[in-house]
């Protein structure tokens, strides 16, 4: 149940890891992985010396991406394979206990060292995708990917794909504060066309907002402008393809990206100006 779990953190300047220790947030959003980390963690489907038969040009088990094929996936058929279109996924249970954001609890960043060798599956929708994490960063994926934008709701079987195009998914529990929520939606869309925005019941009440890339999760109490930039500048277009490519899927989109830079996003969070600057705060 939704409650207001209060972390107090008595460093302010610090950021603490998963496994507690903390460091400033300058070393946080630097402390990109280190070349070929020793990958500790699971493999989909296969580790990449255990495949049975190597297929330099099969990629995504065979299946193609972005190829509306009916028999498989347009992003049309069987989407409740993904979702059963539950209010709960975008609607706070409990309005009366929106979650307040506390400058106190520090963002948090989880890295996970996603094998350079790892090709994620593509699965029609005749199959079910289930992860470990409930807000993965990586793993298989429907072949359709969102069309870049808001959404009132996108299952977490389409955004990965976002993410693996380079993309960065902003997600918010549906009970976080309405306010915060626009801040971090602003800076997002005003950084990057690259982007998916979507409520998540899975987020925490410490932390109810949260900004995705391929194997980065950075997740919130309250924003900081310079942290989210600093994250999107940082692990924005760093997927293991880059496509810029807009998506196929469309099912609850409310509002399409707009181009910041170019279609390319080449240059990420520019100097915004002065009438957007009014918008942050
Ligand atoms: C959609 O679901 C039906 C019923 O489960 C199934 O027969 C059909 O193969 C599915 N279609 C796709 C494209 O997955
Ligand atoms: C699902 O459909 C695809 C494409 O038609 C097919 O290759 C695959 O074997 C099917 N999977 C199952 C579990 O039926």
């Amino acid at each position: 149940m939704i409650s207001l779990l209060l972390i107090i953190t008595l460093c302010s300047s610090t950021a603490i890891a998963e496994d507690g220790s903390s460091f400033s947030l300058t070393d946080l959003l630097n402390r990109r992985t280190t070349p070929e980390p020793k990958w500790t963690g699971k493999y989909f489907p296969t580790p990449p010396m255990t495949q049975s038969t190597p297929a330099p040009f099969v990629q995504h088990g065979g299946v193609p991406m972005g190829a509306l094929n009916p028999n498989c996936d347009d992003g049309k058929t069987n989407l409740s394979v993904d979702w059963n279109s539950s209010p709960w996924d975008y609607t706070c249970l409990f309005p009366s206990k929106l979650i307040i954001p506390d400058i106190n609890i520090q963002p948090i960043l989880d890295i996970e060292n996603v094998p350079k060798e790892y090709s994620a599956v593509h699965y029609c929708m005749n199959e079910t995708i289930v992860y470990q994490n409930p807000v993965p960063t990586f793993g298989p994926h429907r072949p359709a990917w969102p069309r870049y934008g808001e959404y009132s709701f996108v299952p977490v079987q389409r955004w990965l794909h976002t993410l693996e195009h380079g993309g960065v998914v902003m997600l918010y529990h549906p009970c976080a504060h309405p306010l915060e929520v626009e801040r971090l939606k602003r800076i997002v869309r005003a950084c990057l066309f690259r982007h998916v925005i979507t409520p998540n019941a899975h987020l925490k009440a410490d932390r109810p907002l949260a900004l995705l890339t391929w194997g980065n999760r950075l997740t919130m109490s309250a924003i900081n402008v310079d942290v989210v930039k600093d994250f999107i500048k940082q692990n924005a277009l760093h997927g293991p393809e880059k496509i810029s490519r807009d998506g196929q899927y469309d099912a609850g989109l409310i509002r399409e990206a707009k181009i910041v830079s170019d279609t390319e996003d080449t240059d990420l969070c520019p100097p915004p100006s002065l009438k957007e600057l009014s918008f942050y705060w």
